[in-house]
């Protein structure tokens, strides 16, 4: 049996719940080993890490700018905490990225951040390192099918969709008049575990409103296949809007709006409808991308998401740091995420939606957004 679950205590303490104690020093492994004997066993089955432990992060593509800044924040945020990090980004996909983890387990990896390029293609990767003792967290991006990842920190993937949903309805009203509206979907991409509940969310919101006709698909393409994006790569969301727009919205048809779940995709869906001449839609969009948040406050794309990616390391860290007192991870949900094999530990942060109206509050203490809504 893998030993990834290393006794992990789960209860609730004032509201939070904390995971993964141990209670003794870490001992006894051959210091000269170097195959990745991790992080020690102690008298309840949980795990010290060392100080100063090699803490391995790996990030997928730089698909959206929060990737790019968690590399950043992880390396200098681990180094001051004194660790010793190993952060890669998977640039050329799944082998990469399964490589990249395999070298972390034999750089003696005590702790292994994963945010998953394909959710489902890490189980042997990852066990590997769980048998060589490290602790695994899912980060941002749930890992898949497998037992080996201990704990998920993340922002509530759901209730960004119901946000995403309720936005949309929202701009609707305000700069579309009375329905009925023509909408069209996008979503993520299928390997990526959060997009499900990114559209689910959405949709949670929005089906009621194609069940009464408020509003109408005009493509038909209201399944999440049919709405996904491959990779999250913004020309593959560019060329299916065009093909939408040119089959579904000739002559003088209108698209009010569209769903879409991060700001890279509704940046490439609005420069396809600006291609086909059309007025620009209500849009939705995730990730508070500095071009998107621009685009906000000058009234184009309708609202983003902000998930600061500051909090979310922050709370990655604090994670690494609590194993290292020989503490526990905190975690808040033990109810929503089944990664197929079991229910995942979760630390989940509370996404905002942002629109014109309230972007200056809520990048009021973002040095970078804050002073894109000034004046
Ligand atoms: C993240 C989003 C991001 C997307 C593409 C998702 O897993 O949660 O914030 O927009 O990946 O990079």
């Amino acid at each position: 049996m893998s030993n990834t679950f290393k006794g992990v205590a789960v209860f609730a303490a004032a509201g939070a719940m904390l995971l993964a104690g141990c209670s003794t020093d870490r001992g006894g492994e051959d210091p000269g080993s170097t195959t990745g004997a991790t992080g020690s066993p102690t008298a309840d089955g949980g795990v010290c890490i060392e100080e100063g432990a090699t803490i391995g992060v790996a990030l997928p593509q730089k698909t959206s700018e929060n990737w790019v800044l968690a590399e950043e924040l992880f390396n200098d945020g681990l180094t001051e905490a004194g660790f010793n990090p190993i952060v890669q980004f998977g640039n050329s996909g799944v082998t990469e990225q399964q490589n990249q983890i395999s070298a972390m387990v034999e750089q003696d990896a005590q702790v292994i951040v994963v945010g998953a390029i394909d959710g489902s293609q890490l189980g042997s990767q990852l066990e590997t390192a769980a048998d060589a003792g490290a602790t695994i967290i899912a980060y941002d991006r749930l890992v898949k099918n497998t037992e080996a990842v201990d704990a998920y920190i993340a922002f509530d993937n759901f209730q960004v969709g119901v946000l995403q949903g309720e936005a949309l309805l929202q701009g609707l009203a305000e700069r579309k008049g009375e329905g009925p509206y023509n909408i069209e979907l996008i979503a993520g991409s299928a390997d990526d575990a959060n997009s499900i509940p990114f559209f689910e969310g959405a949709m949670s919101v929005l089906q009621p409103k194609i069940d009464d006709g408020t509003l109408t698909v005009v493509s038909g393409q209201t399944t999440f296949e049919q709405a996904a994006t491959a990779g999250w790569q913004a020309q593959n969301a560019q060329t299916r809007m065009d093909t939408i727009l040119s089959g579904s919205y000739s002559g003088d048809t209108e698209l009010h709006g569209v769903l879409s779940p991060n700001d890279t995709l509704a940046r490439a869906a609005l420069t396809s409808v600006d291609q086909a001449g059309k007025d620009t839609p209500v849009i939705t969009g995730q990730d508070s991308e500095v071009e998107s948040v621009k685009s906000i406050v000058a009234g184009e794309q309708y609202s983003t998401i902000y998930k600061d990616t500051r909090e979310l390391v922050a709370q990655t860290i604090a994670s690494v740091e609590a194993l290292a007192a020989c503490g526990e991870i905190p975690v808040n949900d033990t109810e929503q995420y089944d990664n197929g094999v079991k229910v995942v530990p979760a630390y989940l942060l509370e996404p905002k939606i942002v629109t014109q109206e309230n972007a200056a509050e809520v990048y009021a203490n973002d040095p970078t957004l804050g002073p894109l809504t000034e004046g």
